[in-house]
């Protein structure tokens, strides 16, 4: 793809393969369902699906009917689960595209079991164990299944839940939903109904608890090479995408003058301020404004004054030997120094996730492969 514009994001492919193998690593004999969702957390959901599809991965996981498609059209073959299955009037497509929902109503059933049209089709059960977000609550679960059987053209090929805290050191939340889970699955074994796939884990629950790898698990986070739990150089993860820019202005102010909008930054001393071609609406978080910093000539430089819709300013007194030629790292490494993507979002109040998937779709993702 050409970029007039410099401001770029590379997603590394090699990475992706190698993460979902420490996946694998993590959490000997699962299955995976790879987590694909938001654009592939923003590194750009065709690209990813194609390469964790022709690595082998058992499952993709998309939030949206049309993630799916997508994947599809590209030459996606692994199975793929929406996760987010507002049917509604995507029924249509998510049959002819041979995507499996994930279903928490009966009124979700009975749709299901109308659009098979002498096909069988499979889906997934979500049960709610104490998200509170998606999935039958467990006191609606008997009916739900007394409803099921009236429909044999539908398989119920998987049960799963969503952990809400897995990320925390304590697991007295998680292990009351695994208990919930387990009755839940007993239930529905009382039922007569045998699912091929029972899930919980996301990528905390990979990394740190083993007692939920059940036959599948579900990591988003960790396939991209980041973590929930901030482990990643232990456990061999590596980050997929950099985000990089170049400089379009590059000036010395005098003491005291104010920068950006609402001029709250005012230079101390004489200053060499370098403008980036990098804003809000790229994805860089307004709230980075007087926190970021930046990668210039292997050293830190830090973002000053608010930063702009398609701008920000950068203070590099401190690197003298920088010109408007070098690349500037927002995100990444440069000269064994790294920006995380932890960094960013601590500067900004927020999590990495927030901080990946809002990468704009502005700024054009370049593929390398670089990691084997
Ligand atoms: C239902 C479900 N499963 C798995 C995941 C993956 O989570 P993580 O990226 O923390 O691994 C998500 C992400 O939000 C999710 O919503």
């Amino acid at each position: 793809m050409m970029s007039i514009r410099p401001t770029i994001a590379t997603v590394d492919l090699g990475a992706i393969r190698h993460n979902l193998a420490v996946a694998r690593r993590l959490a000997p004999n699962q299955a995976i369902c790879a987590v694909v969702k938001a654009d592939g957390y923003g590194h750009g959901i065709n690209e990813v699906g194609m390469t964790l599809d022709r690595a082998g991965v058992e499952w993709l996981a998309v939030a949206l009917v049309e993630e799916g498609i997508n994947l599809r059209r590209v030459g996606v073959k692994t199975d793929i689960l929406v996760l987010g299955s507002a049917l509604g009037g995507t029924l249509y497509e998510l049959v002819t595209h041979n995507l499996t929902p994930a279903i928490y109503r009966l009124d979700q059933i009975e749709a299901l079991g109308m659009a098979a049209r002498g096909k069988q089709l499979k889906f997934h059960l979500k049960i709610d164990t104490g998200m509170a977000r998606l999935g039958v609550p467990l006191g609606e679960l008997n009916d739900l299944l007394e409803g099921l059987k009236r429909y044999p053209q539908l398989t119920l090929d998987g049960v799963m839940t969503h952990f809400a805290n897995a990320d925390l050191a304590d697991r007295e939340f998680n292990n009351a939903q695994l208990r919930l889970f387990n009755g839940a699955l007993a239930t529905v074994r009382e039922h007569g109904f045998k699912p091929t796939w029972v899930h919980i884990s996301n990528s905390a629950a990979v990394l740190s608890y083993p007692e939920a790898h059940i036959g599948l698990v579900r990591p988003g986070l960790v396939i991209y090479g980041l973590d929930p739990l901030e482990k990643r150089r232990e456990i061999g993860l590596v980050p997929a995408m950099s985000w990089l820019t170049r400089p379009v202005h590059l000036k010395t102010i005098p003491a005291g003058t104010r920068v950006s909008y609402g001029g709250r930054w005012v230079a101390q001393r004489e200053t060499r301020l370098m403008t980036l071609p990098v804003g809000y609406a790229d994805g860089y978080p307004r709230a980075l404004s007087g926190k970021a910093q930046v990668l210039i000539c292997g050293q830190r430089a830090k973002v000053v004054g608010n930063i702009c819709m398609d701008l920000c300013m950068v203070d590099v007194t401190d690197v003298p030997d920088a010109t408007l030629d070098d690349e500037v790292v927002l995100m990444g490494r440069q000269k064994g120094e790294e920006i995380t993507a932890y960094e960013l979002a601590a500067w900004a109040d927020t999590i990495p996730y927030e901080i990946i998937c809002g990468v704009g779709s502005r700024v054009p993702r370049y593929y390398i492969d670089h990691t084997t």
